[in-house]
């Protein structure tokens, strides 16, 4: 068989590693691989850009970060009308041009919502679920989500110790979009004293309350952990422009710390964690996850298992049908999830 392989959306730790192992099992089966370059952009261009890819081009790449194929997340090349027949035609033909027998999408919500359409259109695809943001459909973890709760669980940890001698209150906003997993994972991994989600819009008076009752019991400083999308009661999300004029959530960890120094008089700082969240060598785990799913999706490629997502689910790789899944639908926590309520039972405010 002749395997594609792309990237697409926002890199995170533990593309390479699912690269490998696609790469690694697709070689040992006896089959070829070719890299798409720059997520699907490389199959809507004329000629193709893409590589061969190697065993040498593999070897030692379980341990960097990024995406040695490259990414892209300005947006949905097939999302207007009037030129998505055009771009799916060029993209099927493409794909045959390359002799492609299957492609293997490894992306975020944005790029396998593309998968399904392009798999509805009749080319061979499955999907790999990748995100810093853990905001995927059907699956429990996605590749990058483990690595990223652990940078922000060593960012508060850090936050901690200079928080106490100053005896401040240190906001760090953390990313992960409409949903809080990130920042509810690496608070309760990392100690955080107050954890603000998407999922529970905060009150700033309830928090204020929460850093009084540690000051009652002798403890003078705070750490905030802020998801980038929350926001409080009856407001909405903060966003702003970047250099590049695009809109980006961002600015309600500066936000809360006027507010929250206005309600305790304390002194407070902000950090905002920012892409080092989505950079760096992958976390063992997400090393493992991405090797398990590379390698069941060549399984799957080999069977002509076509139209398929992989999900982890419990302990095991699921392979589901793209059919029946609302793939471009972001997952957010459940008010019923446990690590809500572990949170809140050992005295984490969650802004509520
Ligand atoms: O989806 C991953 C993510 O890192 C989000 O957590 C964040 O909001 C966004 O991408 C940032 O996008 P960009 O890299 O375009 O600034």
């Amino acid at each position: 068989m002749k395997i594609g392989i792309c990237t697409g959306g926002g890199d995170c730790p533990g593309l390479n590693a699912a690269i490998k192992a696609i790469v690694a099992s697709s070689i040992q089966q006896g089959h070829e691989v070719i890299g798409i370059r720059d997520s699907l952009t490389g199959l809507l261009e004329s000629p193709p850009r893409y590589q061969t890819l190697l065993w040498n081009h593999v070897d030692d790449i379980l341990t960097r970060g990024g995406t040695i194929l490259g990414t892209d997340n300005s947006g949905n090349p097939y999302s207007d009308p009037t030129k998505r027949d055009q771009r799916i035609k060029t993209t099927l033909e493409n794909a045959k041009l390359l002799g492609l027998d299957v492609l293997i999408v490894i992306g975020g919500e944005g790029t396998q919502a593309i998968a399904a359409l392009l798999s509805d259109a009749g080319l061979p695809v499955i999907g790999v679920p990748k995100t810093i943001d853990n905001d995927l459909p059907a699956t429990d973890k996605t590749i990058g989500f483990d690595s990223a709760v652990d940078i922000v669980r060593e960012s508060v940890e850090r936050l901690q110790s200079t928080a106490e001698s100053h005896d401040r209150i240190m906001i760090l906003e953390v990313m992960g979009r409409d949903s809080g997993y990130i920042a509810l994972h690496g608070g309760l991994a990392g100690g955080a004293n107050v954890i603000l989600i998407p999922e529970i819009q905060f009150e700033v008076s309830k928090i204020a309350a929460a850093i009084d009752l540690r000051k009652k019991r002798g403890i003078h400083y705070s750490v905030v952990v802020v998801a980038e999308g929350a926001c409080g009661k009856g407001e909405s999300p903060f966003y702003m422009k970047s250099a590049d004029q695009k809109e980006v959530l961002g600015g309600v960890g500066n936000q809360l710390a006027k507010t929250l120094h206005k309600a305790t008089g304390m002194e407070t700082r902000v950090t905002v964690l920012g892409h080092v969240q989505r950079g760096g060598s992958p976390s063992a785990n997400d090393r493992i996850l991405a090797t398990r799913f590379g390698v069941k999706a060549v399984e799957e490629a080999l069977k002509q298992n076509f139209g398929t997502y992989l999900a982890l689910q419990g302990s095991s790789i699921v392979a589901l049908s793209y059919k029946g899944l609302k793939m471009g639908e972001r997952k957010q926590i459940s008010l019923q999830d446990d690590h809500i309520t572990s949170a809140e039972r050992i005295g984490i405010h969650l802004g509520r």
